[in-house]
C-alpha cells in the first residue's frame, strides 16, 4: 500500500509554526503580520475561498484587512485601493482574490501589488526571480507541493521529475522548485506524445491538468511519489458535490506515497499563503526585501 500523505496534517504542523514564528515576533517587539484581502464582485467560490484565508489568519494570529469591493469597480478605483495597502506599513501582504471582473486587466493589477508583499508570489518580479532560481516569494500551491514531497523524499538530487501541466499558477513553478531541488524535470502539456511512458521513468509526478482520472496505475513506477494537484468539482450520485483528482488513487497503491484529493495539496495552500505573509512581514520590519531589492535576495542556483 502506498503511504497516503496526509495534507491536512502537514498544513497543520506549518501553521503551528507560522503562529510560534508571530508569537516569536511579537515578543522581538515587532508587529503583528497584517495581510490585506481584496475581493471584487460577487464570485461565489471567491467568497468561499476569501472566507477560509480570513479564518486562516485568525488561527495563525495575523490581522486581516478586508477590501470588499462592488463588480462595478473601475480599474482605476482598484489600483488606488492597493497602491494605498502598498504604503500601508501595517499591511506586510496583499491578495487579490481571481478571477477578477472581465473590465479589469488581471495583469496590470497583479503587476501593482509591490513584489515585497505579494504573498501569492504573481508579480513578475517574484515570478523571474523564481525562474532564475534567485529567491523571491514563491506561490502558494507550488510551495505547498514542495513541502509535501519533502515530507516523504529526503534526498532530491538527480530524481526523475515529471510535471504534468504548464500553468502558470502552479505547472511552471513547480518545476522550477523542482530543478533547484537537482530534479532532473519534464514538464508535459496537452501535445506531450506518450505521456504514459514519460510518467513510467519518473521518480516523482506532480498531476495539474485539472483533467479527472488522467494519471492510470501502468503510468507509475514501482516506489514513485505522486502528488495529485487536480481539483475537479462534480455533482455525485447523491446530489453532493464531490472533488476529483487527477490521479486513480486506487490503481497507484504500488507508488511509495501519494496525496488524496480532497485532503492533499487543498489545505495545503492557505497554510502556505499564511507562511509567506509572516515571511514578509519579518523582511520588511527587519529591513531585508524579499523580491524588489536584488542584492539582499539569496542566490540559490543561478551559477551552480
Ligand atoms: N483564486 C483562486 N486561487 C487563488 C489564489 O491562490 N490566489 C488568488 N489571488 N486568487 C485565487
Amino acid at each position: 500500500m502506498a503511504e497516503r500523505i496526509d495534507g491536512r496534517a502537514v498544513a497543520n504542523l506549518l501553521d503551528e509554526k507560522s503562529k510560534a514564528q508571530v508569537d516569536e515576533m511579537l515578543a522581538d517587539g515587532l508587529h503583528r503580520p497584517g495581510l490585506a484581502v481584496i475581493l471584487v464582485g460577487d464570485d461565489g467560490a471567491s467568497h468561499v475561498y476569501v472566507r477560509r484565508k480570513i479564518k486562516a489568519c485568525e488561527k495563525i494570529g495575523v490581522t486581516s484587512i478586508e477590501r470588499r469591493l462592488p463588480a462595478d469597480t473601475t480599474q482605476d478605483a482598484l489600483l488606488a485601493v492597493i497602491a494605498e495597502l502598498n504604503a500601508d506599513p501595517a499591511v506586510h501582504g496583499i491578495l487579490c482574490q481571481v478571477p477578477l471582473p472581465p473590465h479589469i486587466d488581471t495583469r496590470r493589477v497583479l503587476a501593482s501589488i509591490s513584489p515585497d508583499k505579494d504573498v501569492d508570489g504573481f508579480h513578475p518580479v517574484n515570478v523571474g526571480r523564481l525562474s532564475t532560481g534567485t529567491g523571491g516569494i514563491v506561490p502558494c500551491t507550488p510551495l505547498g507541493v514542495m513541502i509535501l514531497l519533502q515530507s516523504v523524499i529526503d534526498d532530491f538530487v538527480g530524481l526523475d521529475a515529471v510535471v504534468i501541466g504548464k500553468s502558470n499558477i502552479v505547472g511552471r513553478p513547480v518545476a522550477n522548485l523542482l530543478l533547484d531541488a537537482e530534479c532532473t524535470v519534464t514538464v508535459t502539456h496537452i501535445y506531450t506524445a506518450d505521456l504514459p511512458a514519460i510518467c513510467r521513468k519518473a521518480d516523482i509526478i506532480v498531476a495539474a491538468a485539472g483533467a479527472p482520472g488522467l494519471v492510470k496505475g501502468e503510468w507509475v513506477k514501482e516506489g514513485a511519489v505522486i502528488i495529485d494537484v487536480g481539483i475537479t468539482r462534480v455533482m455525485g450520485d447523491d446530489g453532493k458535490e464531490k472533488l476529483l483528482g487527477d490521479v486513480c488513487f486506487d490503481e497507484v497503491q504500488h507508488a511509495k506515497a501519494v496525496t488524496p484529493v480532497p485532503g492533499g495539496v487543498g489545505p495545503m495552500t492557505i497554510a502556505c499563503l499564511l507562511a509567506n505573509t509572516v515571511q514578509a512581514a519579518k523582511n520588511l520590519q527587519n529591513g531585508q526585501l524579499t523580491a524588489s531589492d536584488y542584492d539582499d535576495a539569496p542566490d540559490r542556483s543561478m551559477f551552480t
